[in-house]
């Protein structure tokens, strides 16, 4: 295979295990590119892309952002806060603006579930999706399937423990989809209240028990609460939360095997991991940062080929 089927990336549901292994591969490259003492390359000279941004974001903007810069594509950066869609601009109307100033691709992060579905159907740019509510945030799941593969040498057969507020996450989603088409083995563990009714349809095991899910798993992506998409209370307390769910160092050394630790970011640090799991020689958070760039550049480049 040598290139995506689709000129949009909206989730990984959409994309076949050879498609995922074309990203990688891409992504291997431009790995090396990025640590060279001159890291631009001019692959997407002519190429103009919008990040459109409707919601917070620090990793993603920037890794997109740098990303594009290292390709030589001409960036433009909206965010809704400040813009007219305060004064009542709808979303399409907005990115209709920003494309009469001939952009080719839009990157984009909303809080509505659907929102960059809507806008491929309805516009003759490429769209990446950079988070839709808690839908799919297929990068993130690139980066992190991209990560354990960087680490281990490949996906398949890998156990991964996805653990923490699974309910909210995209980043839960979309990594069940990547692991799943790339022959890992998934478990999700949380607070029931946290767990979807009916994950175990998604092929995953599940458990409401840290130390089960840690015992079982040689990797740990560990999510954060997502507070700020709970309108009702779903556990107690921070500190209960952080007393059943929260992974520290004397935990993981009671486990006598090392497992590695991920983290999408970013990180509430004492609630759902400890500085000294964090911060630890297990842990690779900042590796999927680093890791992030190269996948996004590898998306971006696929997906400029089918630039009209
Ligand atoms: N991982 C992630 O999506 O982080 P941001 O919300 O900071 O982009």
């Amino acid at each position: 295979m040598e290139e995506l089927r689709s000129k949009h990336l909206l989730g990984i549901q959409d994309l076949t295990r050879e498609e995922i292994e074309l990203i990688f591969n891409t992504a291997d490259n431009f790995k090396e590119v990025i640590n060279r003492p001159i890291k631009k390359v001019p692959s997407l000279r002519d190429i103009t892309i919008a990040n459109v941004f409707f919601e917070n974001s620090t990793r993603t903007r920037l890794s997109f952002e740098l990303a594009e810069k290292r390709l030589s594509a001409d960036v433009v950066n909206f965010s809704s806060s400040g813009s007219s869609v305060k004064k009542g601009e709808t979303l399409l109307d907005t990115v209709n603006n920003i494309l009469a100033m001939k952009v080719d691709m839009v990157v984009m992060r909303h809080a509505s579930p659907g929102a960059p579905h809507f806008l491929a159907r309805n516009i003759q740019a490429n769209v990446v999706n950079a988070g839709d509510g808690t839908h799919e945030h297929p990068t993130q799941a690139l980066l992190d399937t991209f990560s354990i593969r960087s680490k281990f040498g490949g996906v398949e057969g890998k156990k991964v423990a996805i653990i923490g507020d699974i309910l909210h996450s995209r980043v839960a989603l979309s990594n069940i989809f990547a692991l799943n088409k790339l022959g890992a083995e998934v478990m999700v563990c949380g607070p029931a209240t946290l767990l979807p009714k009916h994950i175990k349809s998604l092929g995953v095991k599940v458990t409401l028990d840290l130390r089960e899910a840690l015992e079982w798993c040689e990797v740990a992506n560990v999510l954060r609460i997502q507070l700020e998409r709970q309108q009702v209370k779903y556990f107690p307390s921070l500190r209960e939360y952080s007393l059943y769910y929260g992974i520290n160092k004397q935990l993981l050394d009671s486990l006598n095997k090392p497992i590695t630790i991920m983290h999408p970011g970013p990180i509430n640090r004492g609630v759902e991991l400890n500085s000294d799991v964090a911060d630890s020689e297990h842990s690779i958070i900042l590796e999927q940062v680093e890791n992030g760039v190269a996948v996004r550049m590898a998306v971006l480049y696929l997906l400029a080929s089918k630039v009209k």
